[in-house]
């Protein structure tokens, strides 16, 4: 038993998953690259005020789940919770609006957030994050959803389906509220606590409770959609066309929402089978005043953000494969002090001329670094024993075929090159 464990709600990442992840960074960085995204890299906290202001205080995230403290300066810090409000600072403070239009960029990276720890939710998990910024129009918000759909193709997911919804902007909200508000008051007996407290604080979440007793009440409830303004209808219209013609499934929901309040216009999610409605594999959306909140011009921009964790286990679900990493293919074997150092030369140079190898370590019997060889997976073990050495030979043993061959210790690379390619 280790005195220690990992903290509650974070996991390491064993060598035997590593393939998953290298292969989801691999793609994700292609297809980024596919629809001309860059990288950008922020740091891994921020001043708290940036997700204050920028995720909303009354959401979940600002009240209850994130990391913040203030540091030995006395400055209140916190560690991000999601990179959008982290980019949009960015793109401000690096006078991006300058640039071609819309700005697209795409990070990778660990967010933590203090939620109550089950399958699929972590306090430490990791984001694929996709933003355009600055550009309204709704081919940017197909554009960023594509992305997601591109992503999750590639890996081979089945049953994917989009969420979506608009929730209009700060034009025909408040209009929407109003009778959203008249409409749970008449219910104001039947809900739960926590709707309670949403409707006098924040009554666009009464739609996204998870309790079963306010299901009904949200079946019935309004919906934005009704309510859009002219601007806003059309923008939606005009993407769900855009989606039709693509022939890209979609669910029109009145109840999504998403969790946080920078958001404008369009809202979706991406569902994939296995993992079902309470673990979205990604969640995005628009958030045309973001910029303006946070200081700067009137700016619009849409994206999301896919948990890679939820890709994984959505992976593992549906049994998609990954390729194997890039192993050593060679296990240098030898039988004494003096043939041992012949090998660790030879290991040497084996690597830089790109042949990964291995050496094996202490006192084993030949017998013992031929088993060791197989388990490593090895296609050629390299034995020098007391009469290679004195030849200037090595025994090469071909794993799979159990053939061996002498191979003059100058050749041994170019012969190995020829059959590792
Ligand atoms: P979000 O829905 O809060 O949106 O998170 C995005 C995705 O991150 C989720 O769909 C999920 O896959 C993953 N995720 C979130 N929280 C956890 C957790 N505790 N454990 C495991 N995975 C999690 C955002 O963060 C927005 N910033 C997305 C966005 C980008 N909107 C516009 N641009």
């Amino acid at each position: 038993m280790a005195l220690y464990s990992a903290p509650r709600g974070t996991q390491d990442i064993l060598p035997e998953d590593q393939p998953y992840w290298r292969h989801i960074l691999e793609r994700a960085h292609y297809i980024a690259q596919l629809y001309g995204y860059q990288q950008l890299d922020t740091p891994i906290f921020e001043d708290t005020a940036i997700f204050e202001h920028g995720i909303g205080e009354t959401t979940d995230i600002v009240e209850k789940e994130m990391y913040s403290f203030l540091d030995k300066g006395g400055d209140s810090i916190t560690l991000r919770p999601e990179f959008t409000a982290g980019v949009v600072r960015a793109y401000l403070e690096h006078g991006m609006h300058v640039r071609p239009q819309p700005v697209k960029v795409y990070s990778l990276g660990p967010c933590f957030r203090y939620e109550r720890p089950q399958a699929g939710r972590y306090r430490q998990h990791h984001q694929f994050n996709v933003e355009a910024i600055g550009e309204q129009d709704p081919a940017v918000d197909l554009e960023v959803m594509s992305v997601a759909w591109y992503l999750y193709e590639d890996l081979g997911f089945k049953g994917l389906s989009f969420q979506l919804n608009s929730i209009g902007c700060p034009r025909c909200r408040p209009n929407f509220l109003t009778v959203l508000v008249e409409y749970y008051q008449g219910h104001a007996d039947d809900i739960c606590d926590d709707c309670r407290r949403r409707l006098e604080r924040n009554p666009l979440r009464l739609l996204d409770c998870k309790t079963e007793s306010c299901q009904p009440i949200i079946d019935a409830a309004p919906s934005m959609r009704e309510y859009l303004c002219d601007e806003c209808a059309e923008h939606f219209q005009t993407l769900l066309g855009y989606l039709d013609s693509l022939g890209r499934p979609y669910t029109l929901s009145h109840r999504l929402v998403r969790g946080l309040d920078y958001y404008t216009k369009t809202v979706f999610e991406v569902w994939a089978e296995g993992i079902g409605a309470q673990n979205a594999v990604c969640g995005g959306g628009r958030y045309d005043g973001l910029a303006e909140v946070l200081g700067g011009p009137p700016t619009p921009g849409v994206g999301f953000a896919s948990g890679l964790e939820r890709i994984v286990l959505t992976m593992k679900h549906q049994g998609v494969q990954v390729p194997a990493l890039p192993a050593p293919q060679v296990l240098i074997a030898s039988l004494d002090e003096q043939t041992k150092l012949m090998g660790v030369k030879l290991a040497s140079n084996l690597r830089v001329a790109g042949i990964g190898a291995l050496i094996s370590f202490g006192d084993r019997s030949l017998k013992a670094q031929l088993r060791q060889a197989d388990r490593e997976g090895v296609a050629f073990t390299l034995i020098i024993g007391e009469r290679e050495a004195e030849a200037g030979q090595v025994t090469v043993r071909d794993m799979a075929r159990g053939e061996q061959h002498l191979v003059a210790l100058e050749d041994v690379i170019s012969w190995l090159s020829q059959r590792l390619m």
